[in-house]
C-alpha cells in the first residue's frame, strides 16, 4: 500500500493541473459529473480495489516499492554503468514505452552525462533496422535488458535471440549470461525458463501489474537507473500524486477531473482525443499515453481514440484538419511551466529576414506564445481545448505525470464500463501471427 502523506494544498501538490478554461460547455459538464454517483462509484472502485480487473491494481503500490528493491536494481545498474557503453532494452508495448518516454523527456538533463547509451530493440519487425542495430552493436561493449511479462511476445523474442547470438559468439555462454538481465514474470513464461537455465540475473514484473502500468516497476526503473536517472525522485513524484488520487476529495483531484472531462466528451459523441505537446521531447511520452488509454479503453465499441501531435511541427501538417476538419476531436495540451528559455534572437543591422520585431526574445517565449495562439484558434474552430500543466521536465514532475495519467485512465475506463486492465484485442493479432508463422500448437 502507498503510505498516505499529509495533503498539501499548495501549487506544487496540485500539479499536474487540469485547466478547462478553453473547453467550452464541456468544462461545466465535467464539473457536474464530479458530484454524480456514477463518478463517485468509479473512483471508489479503484480506491477500494474492486470491480473488473481489480487483480491488476498493483501499480497503485509501485511508487511505494521497498527501498531494498530499488537499491538492488541500482547496484546492478551501477555495475553496468562502469562496464558497458551501451544498454540494449529489448521489449514492446508496456515493456519499453515508459522508459523510452522518460529518457526522451529528460534528454536535456542527460545530455552532458557520461552514461551508457540506451538503445531500444524488439518493438518492431523491420528487417533493415534490426540489421543496422546488429551492425552498430558489433563495435560496442554492450549489455542487454530483455523485458517481457509474458515471456512469449514474438517481436522481442526474435530481437533477443539475434542479440543473444551476437553476445554468445563474442563472449561465450557464460560471458553472455553476465551481460543479460531479464525482467519478466516471477514464475511463468519462456523467458523465465531461459533465464533460469542460462543463469541470467532477473528482475520481477509483479503479477498484479499489467504491461502498460508497469513503468514504475523494474521494467522502467532498471533501464532508467542505467541511464543515470534519479529513480527515487521519480518514484517520489508518483507517490505524492497517487496519494492525492487515493485520498483527496474527488473534485480536488485533477486526475479525476480529467477522467470526468474525457467521459463527458465521449458521451457527447466526440471520438478522438489529441494529446498535443509543445515539447518534442515529450513525443515518446505521448506514445506511452496512447498505449495506456488505447489498450485500457478501446473495447466493446467504446472509448476515445487516443492520438498525439507535436507542436509546432504538426501545425504545418495536421493543423488544417484540426482547425477545419470533422468536429470529432477534443485536444489536450500537455506543457511544462518551467523549461529552458533557450537562445535569445540576436539583433541584426538590417531587417532583411523581417524578424527584427522578435529580436531580444527567447525561443521559449515564442513557443509559449505559439501555444496561446493555437489554443485560441482551435477553440474558435470548435475544438474543446484542455491543458495539463506540470512544473518542469524533471524526474519528480514526470513521476507525478505518469501516476496522474494512470489513475485518470483507470477511473475513465470504469466510467465507460469497460475493464481497463485487460487487452483481449491485442491477443487476436498475436494468435493470428502465431498461426500464420506455424508456431506449434497454434
Ligand atoms: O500492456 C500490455 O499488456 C501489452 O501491450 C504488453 O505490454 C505488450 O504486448 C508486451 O507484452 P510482454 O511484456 O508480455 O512481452
Amino acid at each position: 500500500m502507498t503510505t498516505p502523506t499529509t495533503h498539501r494544498h499548495d501549487r506544487e501538490a496540485d500539479r499536474p493541473e487540469l485547466k478547462l478554461a478553453r473547453a467550452g460547455s464541456l468544462a461545466a459538464e465535467a464539473e457536474e459529473c464530479l458530484s454524480t454517483d456514477h463518478l463517485k462509484e468509479a473512483v471508489a472502485s479503484i480506491r477500494e480495489r474492486r470491480g473488473p480487473g481489480s487483480e491488476f491494481l498493483g501499480w497503485l503500490d509501485l511508487p511505494g516499492v521497498a527501498k531494498t528493491e530499488v537499491d538492488e536494481l541500482r547496484a546492478v545498474a551501477e555495475e553496468l554503468r562502469t562496464e558497458v557503453d551501451t544498454l540494449v532494452v529489448v521489449g514492446i508495448g508496456g515493456s519499453y514505452l515508459g522508459a523510452r518516454a522518460l529518457l526522451d523527456a529528460l534528454h536535456w538533463q542527460r545530455r552532458r552525462s557520461a552514461s551508457p547509451e540506451i538503445l531500444f530493440a524488439g518493438h518492431h519487425l523491420e528487417a533493415s533496422a534490426i540489421t543496422e542495430l546488429l551492425e552498430i552493436l558489433e563495435d560496442r561493449e554492450f549489455a542487454v535488458n530483455v523485458i517481457s511479462k509474458s515471456g512469449t511476445t514474438t517481436e522481442p523474442a526474435i530481437a533477443f535471440r539475434l542479440i543473444r547470438d551476437l553476445l554468445h559468439r563474442r563472449h561465450g555462454p557464460q560471458g553472455a549470461a553476465r551481460r543479460i538481465i531479464a525482467t519478466t514474470d516471477a514464475k511463468a513464461g519462456a523467458l523465465r525458463r531461459l533465464a533460469a537455465q542460462e543463469g541470467y540475473r532477473c528482475f520481477v514484473i509483479p503479477e498484479d501489474v499489467g504491461g502498460r502500468f508497469s513503468v514504475l516497476s523494474p521494467v522502467g526503473l532498471f533501464p532508467l537507473a542505467v541511464a543515470g536517472v534519479d529513480v527515487e525522485t521519480l518514484l517520489g513524484g508518483a507517490r505524492q500524486q497517487l496519494d492525492r488520487c487515493l485520498h483527496a476529495p474527488e473534485a480536488e483531484v485533477h486526475a479525476i477531473r480529467y477522467a470526468a472531462y474525457r467521459h463527458c466528451a465521449f458521451r457527447r459523441g466526440l471520438a478522438v482525443e489529441v494529446l498535443a505537446s509543445f515539447h518534442p521531447s515529450l513525443h515518446q511520452l505521448a506514445e506511452w499515453w496512447k498505449q495506456l488509454f488505447g489498450e485500457s479503453e478501446g473495447k466493446e465499441g467504446l472509448g476515445l481514440f487516443p492520438t498525439a501531435v507535436d507542436y509546432t511541427t504538426d501545425l504545418h501538417s495536421l493543423g488544417q484538419a484540426l482547425q477545419d476538419g470533422p468536429r470529432i476531436l477534443l485536444e489536450t495540451f500537455l506543457r511544462a511551466d518551467r523549461t529552458e528559455a533557450g537562445p535569445i534572437l540576436p539583433h541584426a543591422k538590417e531587417d532583411l529576414d523581417g524578424l527584427e520585431y522578435l529580436a531580444g526574445r527567447s525561443v521559449g517565449e515564442i513557443n509559449a506564445t505559439a501555444l496561446e495562439a493555437v489554443a485560441e484558434a482551435h477553440e474558435t474552430g470548435g475544438v474543446p481545448v484542455a491543458e495539463i500543466v506540470i512544473d518542469d521536465l524533471r524526474e519528480g514532475s514526470l513521476g507525478g505525470l505518469l501516476a496522474f495519467f494512470e489513475f485518470a485512465c483507470a477511473v475513465s475506463g470504469r466510467l465507460l464500463g469497460v475493464n481497463p486492465f485487460d487487452q483481449p484485442g491485442v491477443e487476436a493479432y498475436k494468435l493470428n501471427l502465431f498461426r500464420r508463422l506455424g508456431r506449434p500448437g497454434s
